[in-house]
C-alpha cells in the first residue's frame, strides 16, 4: 500500500495520531525534503529523503513512481507531506503517476492539519462566514465545500447551475458514515463537496 500521510503544519504535536500510527508502522518512510524530516524524526528513525527540485521534479516523480508501483504491492510505504496531503502536495503527482504505472496498488491518505485552517487559530480569528483558499500560481476556482448541509440536493442542484458536480459527505469517520448522491435531507454532520 501507498500511504500519503499528513503532517501539519510545522508543530510535531499537530501531528494525528492515525498519522503517527502510519510512521511508526510503514516498511519505509519517503519525505520530499529537511522540513517534513525534522517532524518525521520525531516518531522514528530511519526516514528517506527525496527532493524534488524546481524544475526536474517531474524526473524524481517518476523514477519514485517506478520503484513504488511495485514495492507497494507487498510493503506498506507512507510519503508524509506538510499540511494536509489532499491540498496542493507533491503526493497527488506521485499517487497518479505510481497508479499509472500500476492500478493494483492500493492508495490512501491519513488527514492532517493544513496550514489554512491552522492559521485562524495561530491569528487568534473565527471564520464564521464562506472563506476561499487559493494558490497565487492559480486563481481557478475547482472546488465549494458546504457546511451544515442539511438539504444537500437543494445543494447541488444550485451547485450544478453554477458548473460542478457534487457529492454528499455525511459523518465522515463516524459510525453511520454515508458519502455519495445528494439526498433531499441528512443530518447536521453533512458537507457537500463540489468540484469542476
Ligand atoms: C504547496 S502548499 C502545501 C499546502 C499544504 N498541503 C497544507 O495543507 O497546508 C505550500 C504552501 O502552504 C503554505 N504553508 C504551509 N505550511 C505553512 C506554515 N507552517 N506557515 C505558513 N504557510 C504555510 C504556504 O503558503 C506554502 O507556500
Amino acid at each position: 500500500m501507498l500511504k500519503g500521510v499528513s503532517l501539519g503544519p510545522g508543530d510535531p504535536e499537530l501531528v494525528t495520531i492515525k498519522a503517527k500510527k502510519a510512521i511508526e508502522m510503514c516498511d519505509e518512510v519517503i519525505v520530499p525534503g529537511r522540513l517534513a524530516e525534522s517532524i518525521v524524526k520525531e516518531f522514528r528513525d530511519n526516514v528517506r529523503v527525496v527532493e524534488f527540485p524546481m524544475g526536474n521534479a517531474d524526473g524524481v516523480v517518476e523514477t519514485l513512481a517506478e520503484e513504488l508501483a511495485y514495492r507497494c504491492i507487498s510493503e506498506d510505504i507512507a510519503f508524509c507531506v506538510l499540511g494536509d496531503v489532499a491540498f496542493f502536495s507533491t503526493f497527488q503527482d506521485l499517487a497518479g503517476a505510481v497508479r499509472k504505472k500500476n492500478p493494483d496498488v492500493v492508495v490512501e491518505m491519513v488527514p492532517g492539519v493544513p496550514s489554512f485552517t491552522a492559521v485562524f487559530s495561530r491569528l487568534g480569528m473565527f471564520v464564521d462566514s464562506s472563506f476561499r483558499v487559493r494558490s497565487a500560481l492559480n486563481q481557478d476556482e475547482g472546488f465549494e465545500v458546504v457546511l451544515k448541509a442539511t438539504k444537500p440536493l437543494e445543494i447541488s442542484e444550485e451547485l450544478r447551475n453554477r458548473g460542478f458536480r457534487s457529492i454528499q459527505v455525511e459523518r465522515m469517520f463516524m459510525e453511520g458514515e454515508f458519502v455519495g448522491r445528494p439526498r433531499e435531507k441528512a443530518s447536521y454532520f453533512t458537507m457537500v463537496v463540489g468540484w469542476k
